[in-house]
């Protein structure tokens, strides 16, 4: 599986996603499914839009303890996704256990990726609510490290963190990146932000892009665009 663009499909329906995914007609985008379109409708709604061809990367972030991640994610390896997640906070136990869980009878199974710390944690939160005293990029690369030790296949990060877990994880490591603009976008609730055409030149794996294409006048242009500048 090469370099592609990933569209978050934060919808909150089965109908409201399905609608938007009939817009594509050149190329099936690989899409995002996250908690709160999995937890409204069910597995089914994998199942219907892997049938409909679009390879998903389904963005649950488990985190307990490694018993319960490894059976929940057999169970995810059976929904047939082909990238999913998991907090690297659970640790090396987990995260090996998560991977023998997705591996599948004849060997294989969905990428995993991992989150490192949330984009919406800071210092101050780091500090007085975790209890970790440490800055937060060491903090990052200390767990995309630990990832990477554990298997993984790679993490979520930010376009300009590219070049900083590839060098402490290795190049095959991959990164998934959101915070995509284009030039002339809305930020909205994103504060550093890269266009495609950037995070191709960053090194991304993987681009993680919602707002821009699916709120966009004509989101197949949007996503086409965004094909254009990081793939081409
Ligand atoms: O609409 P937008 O392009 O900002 O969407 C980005 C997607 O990537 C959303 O689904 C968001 O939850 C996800 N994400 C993120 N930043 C992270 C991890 C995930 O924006 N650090």
């Amino acid at each position: 599986m090469g370099k592609d663009v990933i569209i978050a499909c934060d919808f909150a329906s089965k109908n409201e996603t399905l609608d938007f995914l009939g817009c594509f007609a050149e190329r099936k985008p690989f899409v995002k499914i996250g908690m709160e379109l999995f937890y409204a409708e069910g597995p089914d709604i994998v199942r219907q839009i892997k049938a409909r061809g679009h390879k998903i990367f389904l963005d649950l972030k488990l985190h307990d303890i490694p018993t319960t991640v490894k059976k929940a994610m057999k169970v995810l390896s059976g929904l047939d996704v082909d990238m999913t997640n998991l907090h690297a906070a659970g640790a090396s136990a987990m995260m090996k256990d998560a991977l023998e869980g997705l591996t599948r009878p004849d060997g294989s199974r969905p990428l995993l990726i991992a989150v490192t710390q949330l984009t919406s944690t800071d210092g101050e939160s780091l500090k007085n609510d975790i209890l970790i005293d440490k800055p937060m990029e060491q903090v990052v690369m200390h767990y995309a490290a630990t990832a990477a030790r554990a298997g993984l296949d790679g993490v979520v990060c930010s376009p300009l963190e590219v070049k900083a877990v590839k060098e402490t994880c290795g190049k095959p490591f991959l990164t998934v990146t959101p915070g995509i603009r284009f030039a002339d976008g809305d930020k909205g609730d994103q504060k550093r932000v890269t266009t495609p055409a950037v995070a191709k030149e960053l090194g991304s794996d993987y681009i993680v892009v919602g707002r821009p294409i699916t709120k966009a006048a004509d989101p197949a242009a949007a996503y086409y665009e965004c094909v254009k500048q990081f793939l081409d």
